[in-house]
């Protein structure tokens, strides 16, 4: 039997709660030609310049037939970030009309105290238990319910979402058959159920996004047909699990470091860095695992080969020693945090401010109100996929929980 390469170890459950160690070897060669023709990035440095070139293509109709099969497409439209430019940035223009500035330049900043109030009504429903499972009570319904609402999802369809999304999420990377068709199937009733809620909001527009990209007509025109479901869906998927993994790692790192953990609690204004530096050390996405290039790209000794599959290994490089200093420790004081979780170049996470805010809030309330939190299992079980990393569960005992506005 031949020995499982390091990105296999990677890909291997048994190895989610703790990859670091693997990717610390695989960060002695830049860039590692897999037997199966895959090429693996996982220095920060290359990594960087990779997300920034123009060569390198997020679209899987340019890798090489042989590798058709390596990432089986989707079926119906695709959304931009499986797009490159120029088509990916009109997309994109168009998608972030209704989301940011400059046409909706108060958007996030607005949303503030519903977020708020969001997560207050969250953990008052814990008040009466002294042991919850963290996912299942705040960091998966707070995410949920605030891209549903930016969306204009009406809240009593959300529960349907995590239904569609893990079948699409679990296809992620080196799928089997049967996650394909589920894959599959997921899409396309969501893809249903999209296509007659924009109807609705053509006929009664309200003040969010579907209405915003159903009605207005924009120096790229309108987003429309495929494409506009493309992005529907990918505004849900991207605005789910990745919240979800950043609050669930947050707290657990959190609970990992009670002095931290304590600071938060009392010093305003820390969940800034303190998120940022979450970011870095614990991120939701470990690897973008679908790009490959449209010309050779040399890096270092090695060429990447045209049409070939690519694995760029951001968490891998958040931790590389050579750029960040003393990588491996959990710092929110450290002076220059250049962590990759958002990614970088022309697919630059769409809604890092949304994100970043969301965790904020939802940490900081979190260790205000649990009086004397402890973790039931550490490490916790984990979700199945290696690309959007995190704990399944989270469960975690307390004493009380404190009234909102405590502190
Ligand atoms: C902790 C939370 C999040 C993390 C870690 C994260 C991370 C990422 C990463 C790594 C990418 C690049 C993907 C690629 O290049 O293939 C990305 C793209 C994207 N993200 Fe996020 N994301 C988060 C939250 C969100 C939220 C809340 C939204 C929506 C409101 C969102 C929307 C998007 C979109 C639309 C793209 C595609 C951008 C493009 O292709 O131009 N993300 N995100």
């Amino acid at each position: 039997m031949t020995e499982a390469s390091l990105y296999d170890q990677i890909l291997d459950f048994s190895n989610r709660a703790n990859p670091w160690p693997l990717y610390e070897k695989l960060r002695s060669q830049p860039v590692w030609q897999e037997s199966d023709g895959t090429f693996v990035v996982s220095t920060y440095r290359e990594i960087y310049a990779l997300m920034h070139d123009p060569r390198l293509s997020s679209d899987m109709t340019n890798l090489l037939p042989q590798f058709a099969d390596r990432v089986p497409p989707a079926e119906g439209p695709h959304s931009f970030i499986t797009t490159d430019p120029p088509r990916h940035d009109v997309l994109r223009r168009l998608a972030m009309r209704q989301f940011g500035p400059p046409h909706r330049p108060d958007l996030i900043d607005r949303l503030t105290p519903a977020l708020s109030g969001i997560v207050t009504g969250l953990i008052d429903k814990i008040a009466e238990k002294q042991e919850v499972d963290l996912v299942d009570e705040v960091a998966y319904p707070f995410p949920v319910a605030v891209i549903c609402h930016l969306l204009g999802v009406p809240p009593e369809d959300e529960p349907k979402f995590s239904a569609w999304v893990n079948p699409i999420v679990n296809a992620l990377a080196r799928p089997t058959p049967e996650q394909v068709q589920a894959r599959d199937d997921a899409r396309q009733q969501m893809s249903n159920y999209m296509f007659e809620l924009a109807q609705r909001r053509r006929t009664e527009p309200g003040d969010d996004m579907i209405s915003g990209y159903v009605t207005d007509d924009s120096p790229d025109g309108r987003l429309e047909g495929g494409d506009l479901f493309a992005t529907l869906m990918l505004l849900l998927i991207a605005g789910h699990e990745t919240t979800v993994n950043l609050i669930t790692n947050g707290w657990l790192t959190l609970q990992r470091h009670p002095d931290v953990l304590e600071r938060l609690r009392t010093e305003p204004r820390f969940a800034i860095r303190l998120v940022e530096e979450l970011l870095r050390y614990e991120p939701s996405v470990h690897i973008l695992p679908f790009r490959t290039a449209v010309s050779d790209i040399e890096i270092g000794d090695t060429t990447i080969r045209k049409g070939h599959p690519i694995a760029v290994m951001l968490a891998s490089g958040n931790r590389d020693p050579e750029c960040i200093p003393h990588a491996d420790r959990f710092d929110p004081d450290r002076a220059d945090n250049v962590h990759l979780s958002f990614a970088g170049g022309v697919h630059y996470c769409f809604g890092a401010p949304l994100a970043r805010l969301e965790a904020q809030i939802a940490l900081t309330q979190l260790a205000k109100r649990l009086h004397n939190p402890r973790l039931v299992a550490d490490p916790p079980p984990y979700r199945p996929s290696p690309v959007l990393r995190g704990p399944i569960h989270l469960r975690v005992a307390y004493e009380s929980i404190l009234p909102a506005g405590n502190g």
